[in-house]
């Protein structure tokens, strides 16, 4: 074993040494590309909106740091509505293959537009052209409107360069809490908790009853 299995340090009641649950992730997600046949990297994203009622859909991650974890969407989408009234937000990824979560729970902050730029830029072109079509969350009278206005900026775009659409960008979730659970035997899984005040705080740990 090598001592950079941290899933076993963490899970070691003997063990203190620090973990950073930054860390701890980049290791479960990469064992989870290596398991999940299908989109290691999604998410399910819960959002809150103006009333209190939650809300919650899958998205794809697509960039991580030890800021956070980011994903993309068009602003004026349902759930980006629900960003700009509440910026507060928890994401889960659950690795059936593995049979662990992770639960996140935080803020977000928009990316820079460098940033979104530089992501927007490695998507496929269909998918640019797409995201410039798309009014996603609001009601579209047929599919037809919808292809004929793919036509119309397949058109306008007939080269390789798509901007990114001015509502299309993404926001990254700063977590303050991070849970990792892992299954065990008679339903006694693992659980621990990774807390802290702040961005800038210290993280505390905890190990949860299943
Ligand atoms: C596997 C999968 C990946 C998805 N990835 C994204 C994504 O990265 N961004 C996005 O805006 N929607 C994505 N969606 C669609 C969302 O689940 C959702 O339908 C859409 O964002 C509209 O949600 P809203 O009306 O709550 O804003 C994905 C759906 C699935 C099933």
């Amino acid at each position: 074993m090598s001592k950079q299995n941290l899933s076993d340090i963490l899970f070691d009641d003997e063990n203190d040494s620090f973990v950073s649950p930054f860390d701890l992730f980049e290791e479960w997600y990469q064992q989870a590309q290596e398991a999940e046949t299908d989109y290691p990297n999604a998410l399910t994203f819960a959002t809150v909106d103006r009333s209190g009622m939650p809300d919650a859909r899958i998205l794809l991650m697509n960039g991580r740091d030890e800021r956070g974890f980011v994903v993309y969407m068009n602003l004026e989408s349902t759930k980006g509505q629900q960003l700009k009234d509440n910026p507060n937000a928890a994401a889960l990824f659950y690795w059936k293959a593995l049979r662990r979560q992770v639960r996140i729970r935080g803020f977000v902050e928009q990316v820079s537009d460098k940033e979104a730029n530089a992501y927007f830029a490695t998507r496929p072109k269909g998918s640019r052209i797409g995201a410039h079509a798309s009014k996603q969350s609001r009601p579209l009278a047929s599919r037809e409107v919808l292809l004929k206005r793919t036509k119309g900026f397949e058109k306008q775009y007939p080269d390789e360069f798509v901007p990114r659409p001015k509502n299309w960008s993404g926001y990254r979730i700063i977590p303050l809490e991070m849970e990792f659970w892992k299954d065990g035997k008679y339903r006694l899984h693992d659980r621990v908790l990774f807390k802290r005040e702040n961005a800038n705080a210290v993280w505390k740990t905890t190990r949860l009853n299943p």
